[in-house]
């Protein structure tokens, strides 16, 4: 008699990539999660299409000495990401490629736009984020993910991306992203957390608004996004729900690091039993109206279910 159920088919599973080889490198506040180079992700993310998970989210932690206040490195088509995506493409072409646009991991204030007089300008920024996107593209990924919140920059990527010959390239739209204290351990694990000055509330929401949410979305929807994103997860679940119920458009919600932190730092208390609050966790997204989750237990969670 259960209304939901939560499948691999759900699961988008995020990755840090780092420079170098053989490298599989710890983060503190993320017990479990790692950041890999190019050959060790692959191998993992072979790993992740053998057990089902459709697709994958790749962020890069860029080397501080390519950090500028332009976040020049973001449009370099030999950048980490580029690399990654072209190596993840022929090494595993049927996974779903999905990339992060954004300036943060590749600008020194660790903002993710251009910056003037202390604050972050508009419409330059999604000049920028439409190369980016581009840039992206002809890597080879096939969702473009802009996490900036910039206003207007769904309609300008779509443009952007049919002009240079990638209709087929879909977005999927940070729609509601909050400006959020569960994103802590992500910016210690790409590196802009130490960059960071400042807030991010002029262009991520502010958690007070709920409404809010639904104008962005709509705005999104009109300008061409594909589907949906809500972000944090768990706290969010009312947005999510609304966001669903509103437009029925594939939606998704990202089990964000913090979100993952709490409960890694709760199970190594003793205080929770980690599969079943995980499970727990991924089915109310299920039962809120997400069409998928990016959670960084995907993995595990794959393991969890192919045993069942
Ligand atoms: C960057 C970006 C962030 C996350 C995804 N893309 C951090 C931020 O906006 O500061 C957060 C993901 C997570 O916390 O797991 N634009």
């Amino acid at each position: 008699m259960r209304e939901h159920s939560l499948s691999v088919n759900d699961l988008i599973w995020p990755i840090f990539i780092v420079e170098g080889e053989n490298q599989r490198v710890a983060i503190s506040t993320m017990p479990g999660v790692f950041r890999y180079s190019i050959d060790q992700a692959i191998i993992e993310v072979k790993k992740a299409y053998k057990l089902g998970i459709p697709a994958i989210a790749i962020f890069p932690v860029t080397d501080t000495a390519l950090k500028d206040e332009m976040g020049t490195e973001a449009l370099n088509p030999d950048n980490l990401i580029c690399r990654a995506c072209r190596a993840l493409k022929t090494e595993v072409p049927n996974i779903g490629l999905i990339t992060d646009v954004a300036l943060d991991p590749y600008t020194s204030h660790g903002h993710d736009g251009l910056l003037r007089d202390g604050a972050v300008v508009n419409d330059e920024t999604v000049a920028v984020l439409c190369k980016q996107a581009v840039v992206q593209a002809i890597a080879g990924a096939d969702v473009i993910a802009p996490s900036d919140m910039m206003d207007g920059r769904i309609g300008a990527i779509r443009s952007a991306l049919d002009e240079a010959g990638f209709c087929d390239v879909q977005i999927m739209s940070y729609a509601a992203k909050y400006a959020s204290g569960f994103y802590g351990p992500f910016r210690d694990a790409v590196g802009s957390s130490t960059a960071l000055k400042g807030e991010k509330h002029t262009y991520q929401m502010d958690f007070s608004n709920g409404n809010e949410a639904l104008r962005e979305a709509e705005l999104d929807i009109a300008e061409g996004a594909d589907m949906l994103m809500i972000k944090p997860g768990m706290p969010y679940l009312d947005v999510l729900y609304r966001i669903k119920q509103a437009f029925l458009m594939p939606t998704f919600a990202y089990q964000v690091s913090g979100e993952y932190a709490m409960i890694e730092a709760a199970v190594a208390a003793g205080f929770m039993e980690r599969d079943k609050v995980v499970l727990e966790s991924l089915t109310a997204f299920k039962r809120a109206g997400a069409d998928g989750i990016l959670t960084y237990f995907a993995i595990r969670v794959a393991e969890l279910l192919s045993k069942k």
